[in-house]
């Protein structure tokens, strides 16, 4: 059986779960957990099972044409407005938008704990305090203690400080320590990495008690936050917050946190015992910081459903496939939304010319060509502009989009490339710059505001990756009416509904296998829709920007982990 039957068939079951308009059968499947099957993309290995509430996969499931059903929306809507009794959340990670921010952990340390503050959660986000932290931030910040914390094995003390700022109900705690977040960057290297956060792992923690705040849920995300779920169980054991809870969120299996055993045990002064091949050990001299956290992690979560079931494969599994399988009775998926508010075309203030769905087809056209004088590319609305926004790394699909370059650049189509990474890519899109003056432009640059530009003003914009856990820049493009061109993995595959030409739906163009041509070939179907059936192009223009991509029914579902763990 092809792939595509075989994906064909998977969505076909999937839809079995049916919102239909009888209060009696919606009750019903709020009550019950519907077990979905995620069958991953090597589809001979182990079969991973992803639970969803029940409510939550009703609102999510597609409803069958031609059937009465319950908008998505009205479902959606009654589970934001269930909230349920209040709960409290303290977010650990490493990086958070707008103080700092390498990818797209910071956009969702910033906009899930706003989405989860207006569906009653108290959320408290806490970061180390980085130098590279913007004065106008610095400046706003209050002064809420300091104490010395005892962190290596030999009894070492190290300053903590902490500084408060509070903005849109979200109450920040940074971590001060200026001999630690020194850096420009939050990452140097593994060898101030690694103490830097296991540092901050226990200072968090730490800080809590200090701040005499216990909250329900300790929400932990990537490596840098993994060791405060075996902090809490061990050297906290015995302290107030033993009664809370941990959640293990994993944006990205790639990084884990791995250095030599005996360092890090020296680093993090963690009892020996923790220090076993099921919980911190990786083959016999290493000890994995992720492998640990998820190990003493009451939940583990990730950043799409289709990667929940990924991960626990040989492929995607980082190393860790057989740990995930292990511990998959508790490893849930749920995959990130997007600040709509900052991502607004409507009253974007980067862009050239806002725009709704009213008026988007004229008035991507104006920022098309704005962007294009700007870029000093060939200006003509006419042409089909691509973008790429992305970190220069081989997760992002970039030797493919190498590979095709002179094929897809045919005299009808723009490049515009933006980001910043590994020197190989840096310079072959440069190259590429060079060799097609006016057709193709390589920012070779992290910018912000440039980035909201190309989002809209771009006809299509390419994610092909490799891996990709959710992905941020196809639901900012959708939100801007730019149908995103995606390798069906990981987030991608979740929120990219592809093209039907005979139902004239979807939301974009996938391919599969990991391969220049069938990207190429996804490519060629967006073009041959832009050229040749404009209409249908610009139905699905409005269709991306009409598509719910916000954080609602995604804090939702992390709210209900939440009073999983703490009923
Ligand atoms: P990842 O976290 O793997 O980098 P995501 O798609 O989740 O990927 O998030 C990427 C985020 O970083 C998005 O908000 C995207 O707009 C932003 N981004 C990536 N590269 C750049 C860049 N060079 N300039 C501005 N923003 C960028
Ligand atoms: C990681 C992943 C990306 C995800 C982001 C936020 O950086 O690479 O796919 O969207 O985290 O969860």
């Amino acid at each position: 059986m092809s792939e595509s039957k075989k994906t064909e068939e998977k969505k076909t079951k999937s839809k079995t779960v049916k919102t239909k308009k009888s209060d009696s059968s919606a009750k019903a499947a709020e009550k019950k957990t519907i077990k979905k099957v995620v069958k991953k993309a090597k589809a001979e290995d182990v079969i991973a099972e992803v639970v969803v509430p029940a409510d939550v996969a009703a609102a999510q499931a597609k409803p069958l044409k031609k059937e009465p059903e319950v908008k998505i929306e009205e479902a959606v809507k009654e589970i934001v407005e269930d909230l349920g009794p209040r709960r409290s959340v303290a977010f650990i990670g490493s990086e958070c938008y707008p103080f700092v921010k390498t990818g797209g952990l910071a956009d969702v340390m910033y906009a899930l704990p706003k989405e989860l503050v207006k569906q009653n959660c108290d959320v408290k986000v806490i970061i180390p305090r980085y130098k590279c932290i913007p004065w106008k931030f610095q400046e706003k910040m209050v002064y809420r203690g300091e104490y010395y914390m005892d962190l290596f094995a030999d009894g070492k003390q190290f300053y903590v400080g902490i500084m408060e700022y509070e903005w849109d109900g979200v109450v920040y705690d940074f971590i001060d320590n200026e001999e630690l977040f020194t850096s420009g960057n939050p990452y140097t290297n593994m060898v101030d990495d690694i103490p830097k956060f296991c540092y901050f792992s226990k200072a968090a923690l730490s800080a809590l008690l200090y701040l005499d705040w216990i909250p329900d849920v300790i929400h932990c995300h990537d490596w840098q936050a993994a060791l405060t779920p075996i902090y809490l169980r061990t050297l906290f054991a015995n302290t107030k917050l033993a009664s809370s809870k941990t959640i293990m969120t994993v944006h990205n299996l790639r990084f884990q946190g791995i250095y030599s055993l005996d360092a890090i045990k020296y680093w993090s002064g963690l009892p020996d015992y923790v220090f076993n091949k099921d919980v911190l050990v990786q083959n016999y001299n290493d000890a994995n910081m992720l492998k640990g956290g998820l190990a003493y992690a009451d939940m583990i979560s990730t950043v799409s459903n289709t990667y929940a079931g990924e991960i626990q494969s040989e492929f995607y599994g980082e190393g860790l496939d057989a740990h995930l399988r292990y511990h998959s009775g508790k490893l849930r998926g749920i995959v990130n939304g997007i600040d709509c508010e900052i991502w607004n075309p409507e009253t974007d203030e980067r862009i050239f010319k806002n725009y709704n769905t009213e008026d988007a087809i004229a008035n991507k056209k104006a920022n098309k060509v704005e962007l294009q004088k700007e870029l000093g590319l060939t200006v003509d609305e006419n042409k089909f502009v691509i973008g790429l926004i992305s970190r220069l790394t081989n997760q992002k699909g970039l030797d493919l989009v190498n590979a095709i370059v002179p094929q897809m650049v045919d005299g009808f189509t723009q490049l515009v490339v933006l980001g910043t990474g590994d020197p190989g890519y840096e310079d072959s899109f440069r190259y590429y710059e060079n060799a097609y003056k006016g057709e193709v432009c390589s920012c070779i640059q992290y910018d912000e505001d440039r980035a909201h530009r190309i989002y809209a003003s771009a006809d299509a914009l390419l994610v092909p990756s490799l891996f990709e856990p959710c992905g941020l820049t196809q639901l900012i493009a959708m939100r801007y009416g730019t149908a995103p061109i995606v390798r069906e993995t990981g987030g991608l595959k979740d929120t990219v509904e592809p093209y039907n030409m005979y139902e004239d739906s979807g939301n974009g163009f996938t391919f599969d296998g990991y391969d220049a041509g069938l990207l190429l070939d996804a490519i060629n179907r967006a073009k041959t829709l832009y050229f040749e059936h404009r209409e249908s192009y610009d139905a699905m223009v409005i269709r991306d920007m009409e598509k719910d991509v916000s954080w609602k029914l995604s804090a939702a579902q992390y709210r209900q982990l939440y009073l999983q763990l703490k009923p």
